[in-house]
């Protein structure tokens, strides 16, 4: 019996190992009902005879988005919320603009694996391996040049020029979640203990203080 229950838990782990990205569909589509009251892992499916072609259809990738705030960066995301025939089906996309030298900080999306194209401008980009190594990699892109950020990990993007650039991103889930990492340690909700976050940084509370009161 004991043996019995070890061998389902084995199975549920390798289970859960091979799920790293979204589930697969079992049906040719399922858009998104996004005032459904069902709670599913995603959104429940519309009556597929109901569906419409502008169910799969976003417009607007067009626009730059404004870029005008602290970071010099905007994020447009087209995500299962913006275009619902994304629902089930495991990808997403994001048109990323950055004002000169605007930077999209370092964050990780917990569900998604990246992949990025320049169309104009030149934009460094990088990401840092788990632990122990913590490598960083890193790389300058130009016009038409593709770069994959690894499911996870923390990476972020940065203009390095006087111009105007601008990026897309295909992304491995329909909600793809973002982490930035700034944010979330500094500034969660309520706040995390200034004294573990002292420690953790191996700065002053006051360090921390600051750094809490600007997120
Ligand atoms: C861009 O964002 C800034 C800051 O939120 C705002 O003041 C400005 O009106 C926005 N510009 C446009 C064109 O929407």
């Amino acid at each position: 019996m004991a043996r019995g229950l070890g061998s389902i838990a084995v199975l549920a782990l390798a289970f859960t190992v091979a799920l790293a990205a979204d589930h697969s569909p079992l049906q040719d589509f399922c858009v998104a009902d996004l005032n459904g009251q069902v709670m599913v892992n995603g959104f429940a499916c519309k009556n597929p005879n109901m569906v419409q072609a502008n169910d799969f259809y976003y417009s607007g990738l067009h626009m730059m988005g404004n870029t005008s705030n602290a970071l010099g960066s905007s994020v447009t995301p087209v995500f299962v919320f913006h275009l619902p025939g994304l629902n089930t089906l495991g990808i997403s996309l994001a048109r990323l603009d950055f004002a000169p030298w605007g930077v999209i900080p370092p964050h990780t999306h917990p569900r998604a694996t990246e992949i990025l194209t320049v169309l104009e401008g030149q934009i460094q980009v990088g990401f840092v391996t788990s632990n122990p190594e913590n490598r960083h990699i890193s790389k300058t892109l130009n016009k038409g040049d593709v770069f994959v950020f690894p499911v996870n990990l923390v990476h972020y993007q940065r203009n390095i020029g006087n111009t105007y650039a601008v990026a897309v991103v295909a992304l491995s889930s329909q909600n793809p979640g973002v982490i930035p990492i700034a944010s979330a340690v500094f500034g969660s909700n309520p706040d995390i203990s200034t004294d573990i976050l002292a420690k953790a940084f191996q700065v002053s509370d006051d360090v921390i203080s600051d750094m809490q009161l600007k997120f």
